[in-house]
């Protein structure tokens, strides 16, 4: 996005802001429906944990895409935008039953993912139709955190647990009319993809009724100039293989699901604060800014790289900073990091800020969340008004007034 925007929408908005590029979002789009073209019948559902938003959300529903949903209020919010009940999927992890019967309730398709949940679920329905979210034990992700389809991972079917759904099928129990995996975030490596394919095809073959294979999430897009992203055709690519053989194994044919988030709209998100000083100590020079890891938090958390850039002076000598927030414990977003000179009150850019930014945002120090701001079609419209004092009072109960 160009710089000139980026300063006016600090400017008008004041700081610390998220801004979405929306242009960014559909080129993104666009490009994943041109990889994916090559399948015959796909679906992208877009990953609302990443980014839920309802100005986001619409339009992404009107982009073409469903929704990926973790909690029944992701489902209630999807359905609000105007996503129909078969265009979302709800993949919760642990929830009690009484959600689930609620999603049921709604109408949209469920994953779930345990014998446990599958068991309860099945003795509240006649033979329900019922999709499974399978662990595949593979290590795949970044980090530790978000690698979730490994064998110690509480996330998903393990595959220990298939024996015992296919005789609940054979018993009429349930009917199985869909799998899913997803392995972990920021998957570089297409080996941990494609380990991850192989055994979901594997698996598909053995229920006879299925009517789709749920990819999940976790394609990795570049965080700096030069770093690594997944080659997006070569994952198609053996997507494509593993389906060819199916097909001619089973003679049937499978809708392939798609949940992006990160993929879709990181690259779109900017998030905009402000110098409040440069302070040096006897071995460091801090520069802190007006936010801090309550507002984002991935550097913090899981030691992320973000490209911080200095948008009021973005051209000049580069000195090696630590840029640091103003929360009461360590609060890094960057070390020993090459910035254009920073002087006290000059705007500053953290990038690829749209993908668990705002939605991982927090009110810790009882601080308000930023407002949130978006640039359609060359215009900038808020999105959500910044947080008060009185949001953060809002919900207390005083028992002593
Ligand atoms: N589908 C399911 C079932 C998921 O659990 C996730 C992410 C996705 C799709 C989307 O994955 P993506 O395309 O964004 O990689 N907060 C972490 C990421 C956690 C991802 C959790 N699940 C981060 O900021 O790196």
């Amino acid at each position: 996005m160009d710089i000139k925007i980026l300063k006016e929408a600090a400017l008008k908005f004041g700081t610390p802001i998220y801004l979405y590029d929306l242009k960014i979002i559909k080129n993104q789009f666009d490009k994943l429906n041109k990889e994916l073209s090559v399948l015959n019948d796909y679906k992208i559902h877009f990953a609302a944990k990443s980014l839920s938003n309802i100005s986001i959300l619409k339009f992404i529903r009107r982009l073409g895409a469903g929704l990926d949903a973790v909690s029944i209020e992701e489902v209630k919010i999807g359905l609000k935008c105007g996503f129909l009940k078969d265009e979302i999927i709800y993949t919760p992890n642990g929830v009690c039953i009484d959600e689930i019967i609620n999603a049921h309730n709604l109408g949209v398709k469920i994953n779930l993912d345990s014998i446990e949940s599958i068991n309860e679920y099945c003795g509240l329905y006649k033979n329900p139709s019922i999709n499974l979210r399978i662990n595949p034990e593979v290590y795949a992700g970044a980090n530790e955190k978000i690698s979730v389809g490994h064998a110690s991972s509480k996330f998903g079917i393990p595959i220990k647990d298939i024996s015992k759904i296919l005789k609940l099928e054979k018993e009429g129990k349930i009917n199985v009319v869909g799998i899913h995996i997803h392995t972990g975030s920021d998957i570089l490596k297409n080996e941990q993809l494609k380990e991850g394919i192989k055994i979901i095809f594997s698996i598909a073959k053995k229920f006879k009724n299925i009517k789709s294979i749920d990819f999940g999430g976790g394609i990795k897009v570049p965080y700096f100039k030069g770093d690594s992203e997944t080659n997006l055709s070569n994952y198609i690519k053996n997507i494509s293989i593993e389906y060819d053989r199916y097909r001619s194994v089973t003679g049937r044919d499978l809708k392939l699901i798609f949940e992006p988030g990160k993929f879709l709209v990181s690259d779109s998100g900017f998030f905009i604060c402000k110098v409040n000083y440069l302070k040096s100590t006897p071995l460091k020079s801090f520069v802190q800014i007006n936010t801090g890891f309550n507002h984002f938090i991935r550097p913090n958390l899981y030691g992320a790289y973000h490209e911080i850039t200095n948008l009021s002076n973005p051209i000049d000598k580069k000195f090696e900073y630590e840029i640091v927030g103003y929360i009461c414990e360590k609060d890094t977003f960057a070390e020993k990091r090459r910035i254009s000179k920073i002087s006290k009150g000059d705007l500053i850019c953290i990038r690829n800020a749209g993908a668990y930014g705002y939605n991982m945002a927090s009110n810790y120090n009882s601080r308000p969340r930023p407002a949130e701001i978006c640039l359609y079609k060359e215009k900038l419209y808020k999105i959500r008004e910044a947080e008060d004092l009185n949001s953060l009072l809002k919900n207390q109960i005083d028992i002593f007034s």
